[in-house]
């Protein structure tokens, strides 16, 4: 039998990961993969985790499997993370996942398998994985507009005017900030909206909030949550620790289900266990024990926000940065959208050709849609950078 198979494709981007990892070019340059760096050009461990960790260490006594659903002090300070105050937290459930990828699966799962939907419709574009995971769960993939035409800034008419056409009872992928790929969000206003016509056509909506912190702050990010919740829709949250704690190898996130009351909430949470079950039987311990104990603790937590903002404000400053270098270096092109959008990615505007000239020439790693890691840049590469780019324009 294997003998008859084909190759199949790398992963669009971490596929170019692994290429990064075999290039022996010494000024290498990665801005493809999701991850933050540092201004050292380093993915650092958070001082909060280590400290977290040595307390973990000292005070673990076992090691036997967790529930289904996952650790109940997790669970409960991702609701609060979450939602704060906002709404009545007996109608959400939460459940431990491996990653905001494993939450996305496991929801999809539900979705098809469990409550009988069909198909769900994304931003056009999307993270690049979001149409893999929804189709092994065998969901149909459909499309909604997002971008304006020149990929810059939201179309919110033709986003507004096509998610009112979905038929009821089709599920509505979103990105709660810090839009990956384009870094491109709605605002408040555009999210009440969203809201009244999800609850107007009995829209499914699912969330994918991985970048919580990444963009305004971490309760600016969560603001689009409430009106959500109270707009009377199902709200399933996929949110990720990997970003916004470091913990990128460690696989923690969760599945969060807003239902109308709590008998709901606990029958979707029976499903969701089920589905849990039947792939990886409960969840890994260690990133969610690392990010509860940060949590509980007031003195970790505040030195996790502070560590966060810092992240966050350096990723900002390289936003301005290479705006202000590609202008000295008189180039025509206007960049100075990037400095609008946030979180960690932007569309350079470069065409698939110009990606792979960067790779093939420069050893500089892009993704192929153009997108760029904006916290991959660095005072030490931002010339080297800015100067490939010129070349290829
Ligand atoms: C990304 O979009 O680069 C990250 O979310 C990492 C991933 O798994 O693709």
């Amino acid at each position: 039998m294997f003998e008859t198979l084909e190759m199949a494709p790398p992963d669009a981007i971490l596929g170019l990961a692994e290429a990064f990892r075999n290039d022996q070019n010494p000024d290498k340059i990665n801005l493809s993969v999701g991850v933050y760096k540092n201004s050292d050009g380093v993915t650092p461990i958070l001082e909060c985790v280590k400290a977290a960790e040595q307390k973990l260490l000292a005070e673990e006594t076992q090691k036997s499997y967790l529930a289904i659903d996952g650790s109940p002090l997790y669970t409960q300070q991702v609701k609060q993370l979450l939602f704060g105050d906002s709404i009545d937290l007996d109608r959400v459930a939460t459940v431990q996942a491996p990653g905001g990828t494993g939450a996305l699966r496991v929801a999809s799962e539900f979705l098809h398998k469990r409550a009988g939907l069909q198909r769900i419709w994304c931003s056009t574009p999307t993270w690049a994985n979001h149409v893999n995971i929804f189709q092994a769960a065998g969901l149909e993939v459909d499309w909604y507009p997002y971008l304006d035409d020149d990929r810059r800034g939201l179309d919110f008419a033709a986003m507004e005017a096509k998610l009112a056409e979905i038929p009821a009872g089709d599920i509505i992928c979103l990105h709660a900030c810090c839009h990956n790929p384009s870094g491109v969000d709605p605002s408040l206003e555009q999210w009440q909206r969203i809201a009244e016509i999800a609850q107007q056509q009995q829209l499914v909506v699912l969330l994918d909030f991985a970048y919580q912190g990444f963009g305004g702050g971490l309760q600016e990010d969560a603001a689009c949550l409430a009106p959500l919740a109270n707009s009377g829709c199902d709200l399933l949250i996929c949110n990720s620790f990997s970003k916004n704690f470091g913990l990128y190898s460690e696989r923690v996130g969760s599945l969060t289900m807003v239902a109308s009351s709590a008998d709901a909430a606990a029958a979707a949470l029976s499903h969701a266990k089920s589905t849990v079950r039947a792939n990886y039987s409960n969840p890994p311990k260690h990133g969610a024990a690392v990010v509860t104990t940060i949590l509980e603790d007031a003195q970790l937590r505040t030195q996790w926000e502070q560590e966060l903002t810092d992240m966050r404000q350096r990723i900002s400053d390289m936003r301005q940065r290479f705006v202000q270098v590609m202008q000295e270096k008189n180039d025509a092109h206007d960049f100075s959208a990037i400095t609008r959008q946030r979180g960690m990615f932007s569309f350079s505007g470069l065409s698939k050709l110009q990606v792979d000239r960067l790779r093939s020439d420069y050893s500089i790693y892009i993704v192929g849609s153009g997108r760029i890691n904006v916290a991959g840049i660095t005072e030490n590469n931002i010339e080297r950078l800015c100067d490939a780019i010129l070349e290829v324009l």
